[in-house]
């Protein structure tokens, strides 16, 4: 697969050794607003081209896949380009920056033969892989509730190294949508239902200089009744491992990651299954899936379709907090799943 990287900053220069480690992947250019950066970093993961703009990459490249990796206010202009150039798509999560640009990207995409894919790599993680398929295979039993918890640790720079970080107008909001999204999106994956309603606060405990909120705490309900308990935070002091509880009427699976991720189940015995692709982390697996699912049509399990829920669940969160009240949860995005 031939791909190009767009925005060489703090996750891209992950994906990019990934990428560099694969013989099946042919890294062919990179490109950033900082000519420089994206120099140092096509030499650094071994990529031949580095552009300064996305437009002349695109007239002068023929890759198969554009990897986006930028700010989310930017991933639906530039989602769109790649298509419009005849190029397969994988986009950092979230779809966009709000459920509105998600959805637009979704009516958008439709109309090209070409597959987008939304890195929620989480998917992939060995642990939560064995969590969703004891749930899904009924070794939880019936399935009650989950608890999330994110206590992340973000220092100042985060926000002065990538001030987009700190625009409501182009993050779409802090921990919540950039660092707890994943784990919203395993946890629905898990419980198995539709977002319906939610209910969430957000505080700026610690930075207040910035647009975004540091913490979020959250519940959401699904349509077959189940309930996900979300806390998120970016200040917990030291940061510690992501953890989810889910329980069901026979026994509990528990997580914890996200390095070195772990599974373990308490109250029943699990014979742990493994995911359909597999990789030293989530990250290698995720791009060797998008690269199976570009050649060979093997499923992906996040076409952009079903990273539409998650940015539903989080845009309802979002009201929530800000009117103080539970909030439906915007259903347009269910025509588009099958
Ligand atoms: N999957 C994951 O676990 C994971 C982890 C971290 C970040 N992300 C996602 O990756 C994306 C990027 O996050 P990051 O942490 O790498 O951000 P970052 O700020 O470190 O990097 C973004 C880069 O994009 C560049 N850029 C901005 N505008 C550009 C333009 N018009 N053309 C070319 N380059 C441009 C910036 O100069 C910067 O180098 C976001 O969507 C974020 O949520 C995903």
């Amino acid at each position: 697969m031939k791909i190009v990287f767009v925005g060489c900053g703090d996750i891209t220069k992950d994906s990019a050794f990934i990428c560099r480690l694969s013989r099946k992947i042919d890294s062919v250019a990179c490109v950033d607003l900082d000519l420089g950066k994206a120099e140092m970093f096509a030499k650094k993961y071994k990529i031949k081209r580095a552009y300064s703009d996305y437009e002349t990459m695109l007239e002068q490249e023929t890759p198969d896949a554009v990897y986006l990796a930028v700010p989310h206010h930017l991933h639906l202009p530039m989602a769109k380009k790649a298509l419009e150039n005849g190029h397969h798509v994988l986009c950092e999560k979230p779809v966009a920056s709000t459920l509105d640009e998600s959805l637009e990207l979704c009516e958008v995409s439709r109309q090209y033969d070409l597959k987008v894919g939304i890195n929620y790599q989480y998917r992939y993680d060995k642990a939560c892989y064995a969590i969703a398929k004891a749930a899904h295979g009924g070794d939880l039993g019936d399935l009650y509730y989950a608890c999330c918890n994110v206590p992340w640790h973000r220092e100042n720079s985060y926000f002065t190294d990538s001030a987009w970080h700190a625009s409501l107008q182009q993050a779409g909001g802090g921990t919540l949508i950039t660092q707890a999204s994943h784990i919203v999106d395993v946890a629905m994956w898990i419980l198995g239902g539709k977002p319906v309603s939610a209910s969430g606060i957000n505080k700026k405990m610690k930075f207040q200089n910035v647009e975004v909120e540091d913490t979020f705490m959250g519940i959401l309900e699904l349509d077959n009744g189940r309930l996900i308990q979300l806390s998120s935070s970016m200040i917990a002091e030291p940061e510690r491992c992501i953890t989810m509880e889910v329980f069901g009427s026979k026994g509990t699976g528990l997580y914890q990651g996200h390095f070195f991720p772990k599974s373990r189940f308490v109250g029943v015995k699990v014979k742990k299954k493994k995911p359909p692709v597999r990789g030293l982390h989530a990250l290698v697996a995720s791009i060797e899936a998008f690269r199976q699912w570009i050649f060979d049509d093997r499923p992906y399990a996040m076409p952009l379709e079903n990273a539409l829920p998650v940015m539903a669940a989080v845009d309802a969160m979002y009201r929530s907090a800000n009117s103080g009240r539970m909030e439906t949860v915007d259903d347009r995005y269910l025509k588009y799943l099958d």
